[in-house]
This record gives structure tokens, C-alpha cells and sequence, in this order.
């Protein structure tokens, strides 16, 4: 698949974006020298640049510089971060600079027919979504945003308990990092610290009931700006303020690594194989939690989950099981 020029809008942008991304000042004179353009040519670039949402800071008398820097993605890098299993693995890796949502974009290739082992990568989403219509927030070079398709056979009823084995693979992948404080939250996100660092969404395609395929969209909070930030309603955090400098290509892989194994075997393997996994990193195990539907609310005492996936929930002394859809678990302390 080659990569629409229209999800690479950057593209001209590279070059000054590539001086910029050490975070130091640098004089227009200066990049215009670098770049081969005149400053007036350097300064339209710059202008483009704020229309990504890059807070570039103009330093009186001397420049131009990045705050913070940037860490920007890139296929290669990625790939040399790859271990022998993901590559035979990976069809097709696909990094952009902006797409509505990668989740989106997998979706279409896979109703074309395409999409098996693609994995997308999105410096910036314009529509990143969340379960039931919910937005994620993914601001340009804020977090990883990534999605991979993958075509299977034999019912979507194999891919019961996917959303928290994907959650396990991702606390695999940043245990790798040492990430301090990584737990699970029934059904699909990754905490730190009590509050939310990353997401996981899956999107189905195809016959439910035979060939079918799955989009496993999978969204982490690296070094989200403040601003982009203001719009999340819930408490969030990213691994710039628990774990500063981790090198986005080499996590990205460290995700494929974890992810496309995971999706090879778990038509096989199902749930049970992570069940145990994913109680050990249970956010809420033993502790009150308050289940809601749009219809109605549980109280209970969290008791992890099953071979399926369902959370387990003691209600007045009876255990009782839910299946993940509409039910949405918030904490009661
Ligand atoms: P539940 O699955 O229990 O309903 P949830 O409230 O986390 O949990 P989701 O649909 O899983 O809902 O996730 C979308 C929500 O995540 C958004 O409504 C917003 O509150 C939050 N959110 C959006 N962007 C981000 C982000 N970058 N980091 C952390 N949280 C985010
Ligand atoms: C959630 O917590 O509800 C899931 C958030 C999933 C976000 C990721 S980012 C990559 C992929 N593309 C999307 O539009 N959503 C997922």
C-alpha cells in the first residue's frame, strides 16, 4: 500500500522540522542557510508549522526553537526496533503525519479487501475516536496512535476478551521501558498512577459469523500539550511525567512486538492464556466499583475477570459476571 500523500501533509515540512526537533534556538538566518531557502521561505514554513498545533517559540533577537523538542516517528527507525517474529509478522507499516483516525483509515482497507498485518501510525488524528462515539484526544506528536488490521476466520466469537489481552500486551511493551505504577482498567484502558495513559479500541469488519476482520486501535499518552489536553474529561497522564525520554520508535516497535504476536495466536490461544496476566495488573481487584449501563448501575466489590473476559463483581454476596459493550466501571473510593 502506498501511503496517501494526503496523510503526509508534513512532507515539505521535514527538513525545517528535523532542525527543529532539538529543542534549541535557532536563528531564521540560520535555517534559511541550512535549508537553502531565503528567511522569508523559512518564515512561511514556521507559519505552517503552528497550523499543526506545534507551539513554536519566537526568542527575541535570536530565533526560532521547539520547547521540549520533538521526537518525531519514523518507518525506518521503527522497523530497526523489530524483533524477527513481528517482521515476518507485519504486512505493511504505514506512518503518517495526520489522518482522521487511524482506526478509520485500517477500516477502509479492510472493507477493500486489504489491511491484513498493516500497522498505521499517526503523528496527529483530526477525529480519533473512543468507544460509543467518544473522542481521543491526539494532538501532533503527543502520543503513539496506532492501528492494525488483521483478517481471521472462524467467527468473532474468537476474539472474545481481545481489549484486555491487547491490554496486557501493552503493559508488556512499557514494562520494557520500566514504566513505573502500570495498571489495567476493565475493559480497555491502561492507567498509571490512578489516571488514564492509554486507550484501546477495537472495530470490526466483514462476516461476524465467519471471515472477518478486526482493527485493534491502540492510542498512549507520550507528551500531551496542555492546551490539546484541556479537552479530556476525565484525569489522564503521559509517560513524559512519570518517565521522561522514552524514544517514541522504539516503544512503537516494542508495541508491534507485543501486538502482532498477540493477534497470530490468539484466534488459538483466546483469553485464558492472558487471564492471569491481566489480574496481576488489575486496578481495581478487591476494591468498590460501580458498573453502569445506560439503563442501570451495580455496586460491588471488583473480583477481576474470567476465562471470557467478563469482569466478576460481588453483588450482596453473589458473584456475578459482565460482558464488556455498553458497561462503562468507575471506582467508588
Ligand atoms: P469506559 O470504557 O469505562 O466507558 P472511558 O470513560 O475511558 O471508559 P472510553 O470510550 O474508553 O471511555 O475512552 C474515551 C474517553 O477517554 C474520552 O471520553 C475521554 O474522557 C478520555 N480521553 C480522550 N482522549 C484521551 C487521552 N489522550 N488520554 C486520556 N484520556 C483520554
Ligand atoms: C478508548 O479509551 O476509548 C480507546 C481510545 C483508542 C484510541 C486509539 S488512537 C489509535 C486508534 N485510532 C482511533 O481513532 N482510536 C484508536
Amino acid at each position: 500500500m502506498s501511503t496517501p500523500s494526503a496523510n503526509n501533509p508534513l512532507e515539505a515540512l521535514r527538513p525545517v522540522l528535523e532542525l527543529l526537533a532539538d529543542g534549541e534556538v535557532h536563528s531564521g538566518q540560520a535555517l534559511g542557510t541550512a535549508l537553502g531557502v531565503s528567511r522569508a521561505a523559512v518564515w512561511k514554513q514556521l507559519q505552517k508549522l503552528e497550523q499543526f498545533g506545534l507551539a513554536l517559540e519566537s526568542v527575541k533577537g535570536r530565533g526560532y526553537r521547539l520547547p521540549g523538542g520533538l521526537n518525531l516517528l519514523d518507518a525506518a527507525a521503527i522497523e530497526t526496533g523489530l524483533s524477527a517474529a513481528a517482521t515476518s509478522l507485519l504486512g505493511e507499516l504505514v506512518v503518517a503525519d495526520r489522518v482522521d483516525s487511524t482506526n478509520a483509515q485500517l477500516l477502509g482497507l479492510l472493507e477493500r479487501g486489504g489491511g491484513h498485518g498493516v500497522a498505521m501510525f499517526a503523528e496527529q488524528q483530526t477525529a480519533g475516536r473512543g468507544r460509543r462515539g467518544r473522542s481521543w484526544v491526539s494532538p501532533f506528536s503527543g502520543g503513539i496512535n496506532l492501528s492494525i488490521g488483521w483478517q481471521f476466520s472462524g467467527g468473532v466469537q474468537l476474539l472474545e476478551g481481545l481489549s484486555l489481552a491487547v491490554g496486557v500486551a501493552l503493559a508488556r511493551a512499557l514494562a520494557e521501558f520500566e514504566v513505573p505504577d502500570v495498571r489495567l482498567k476493565w475493559p480497555n484502558d491502561v492507567w498509571c498512577r490512578g489516571r488514564k495513559l492509554a486507550g484501546v479500541l477495537l472495530e470490526l469488519s466483514g462476516d461476524l459469523t465467519d471471515r472477518c476482520a478486526v482493527v485493534v486501535g491502540v492510542g498512549v499518552n507520550v507528551g500531551l500539550p496542555q492546551g490539546a489536553a484541556a479537552a479530556i474529561d476525565q484525569p489522564w497522564i503521559d509517560l513524559n511525567s512519570v518517565c521522561a525520554g522514552i524514544d517514541r520508535n522504539r516503544l512503537a516497535a516494542a508495541m508491534l512486538n507485543q501486538l502482532l504476536p498477540l493477534l497470530d495466536s490468539y484466534p488459538e490461544c483466546g483469553f485464558a492464556a492472558y487471564r492471569d496476566a491481566w489480574q496481576d495488573l488489575d486496578q481495581f481487584a478487591g476494591r468498590p466499583v460501580c458498573l453502569r449501563s445506560a439503563q442501570r448501575e451495580w455496586r460491588g466489590i471488583a473480583a477481576g475477570v474470567d476465562n471470557s473476559g467478563a469482569l466478576l463483581l460481588e453483588v450482596d454476596g453473589e458473584r456475578r459476571s459482565f460482558h464488556g459493550g455498553e458497561i462503562s466501571l468507575r471506582g467508588q473510593e
